[in-house]
């Protein structure tokens, strides 16, 4: 027996039993970066001179979150009690499983999703019922309906999708938060911005929503780890005592402040990104590949049996794309993400002599 093995403590059953967390992947500056769906644009300028600005008072004190949001709240159109600041959405989605999924309760997931719901779901050890995409990427509505007969805890639903890049309209979200009856829905809108479709307006009369929302995607912030939620205020108060008191830093918080007053930078980013995909996704069906209709800034491709070869292909050039083969259960599926319209260009040249 190995030296101090009879003193070893055992982790909760998920944890010393449960998957892994998705990969980290790490090494990735001065690549071109098209694997994590950040913004290639990088950020605000705004952003930058606000953080300049910090002086060592703000930073030696503790972060103030509630006058943070009163701040921010208005541009959302919320009233501070209906929103909470988080440390990215992965920190929403660990108060949201924190708060409203007990032990051995069901979750539904319509995978390939965004895997931190299942993470988070497994942490909690609930029971995981899962439904699929189909082979089009259609979302099977019927199936979640019915499913949500049965009253799971949470369902969660990233809009657009990640991987699928799918996008469903205000009108069917509406046809799911009237099905669940005794069903939290969190509706991740990670990639609002690039697709103009939200709920957000809903929470006020429906205590079964929540929304998330991030700085991280088309702000430009991923490195600060700020993000959003929204909910009926008696939701966000449940949220609120789940949540530790300092979660997000004064330099993300300000950041974010910054970020909100400067909607060009934003608007730019879209304009950009949304012109990359569409020369990327003709690019690619001229190339051969099957590209999938996307509401975000990444593309799902379907390379069929060349998939994993191309994404090594393409590492070895220093281009990093995410294999999505574990996620379909085959391989051929990678997802790319959009950056500039010059990179999307050099991307389909460098592609084009691997075909
Ligand atoms: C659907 C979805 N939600 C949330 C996130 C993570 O957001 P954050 O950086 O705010 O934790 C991602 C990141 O890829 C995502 O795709």
């Amino acid at each position: 027996m190995k030296r101090g093995a009879k003193h070893a403590v055992m982790p909760r059953r998920a944890l010393a039993e449960g998957r892994d967390r998705p990969p980290m992947l790490e090494n990735r500056m001065g690549k071109l970066r098209l694997d994590m769906n950040e913004n290639l644009l990088g950020c605000s300028s705004r952003v930058r001179k606000a953080l300049r600005r910090l002086d060592a008072k703000t930073l030696s004190m503790y972060p103030e979150k509630e006058t943070a949001i009163a701040r921010l709240s208005p541009w959302f159109g919320v009233h501070a009690d209906e929103m909470l600041v988080v440390g990215g959405i992965d920190e929403a989605l660990r108060l949201i499983a924190d708060a409203y999924i007990e032990r051995g309760r069901s979750v539904l997931l319509v995978e390939p999703t965004f895997p931190m719901y299942r993470f988070y779901a497994e942490q909690r050890d609930a029971r995981i019922r899962t439904l699929r995409y189909d082979r089009e990427m259609r979302f099977p509505l019927r199936d979640v309906l019915r499913a949500l007969k049965r009253g799971p805890s949470v369902f969660f639903l990233a809009n657009p999708n990640n991987p699928t890049g799918n996008l469903l309209d205000a009108r069917t979200l509406g046809t799911i938060l009237n099905a669940a009856a005794r069903t939290l829905i969190v509706v991740d809108e990670a990639y609002f911005e690039f697709s103009g479709v939200t709920v957000l307006p809903q929470i006020r009369r429906r205590r079964n929503l929540v929304v998330t929302r991030t700085f991280s995607k088309a702000a430009g912030l991923a490195g600060l780890r700020v993000g959003c939620v929204f909910a009926h205020r008696d939701v966000a108060r449940v949220l609120r005592r789940a949540q530790a008191p300092f979660p997000v830093g004064a330099a993300a918080l300000a950041a974010a402040e910054a970020a909100l007053k400067d909607r060009a930078f934003v608007r730019l980013a879209v304009r950009e990104i949304r012109e990359g995909r569409a020369i990327l996704q003709r690019g690619l069906s001229r190339q051969g590949a099957r590209v999938f209709p996307s509401g975000a800034n990444f593309v799902l491709v379907d390379f069929g049996v060349r998939g994993t070869a191309i994404v090594a292909a393409l590492e070895r050039r220093d281009i990093l794309i995410r294999d999505q083969a574990s996620s379909f259960e085959r391989t051929g599926f990678v997802r790319i993400t959009i950056g500039t319209v010059k990179q999307m260009r050099s991307f389909l040249s460098v592609l084009e002599t691997l075909l």
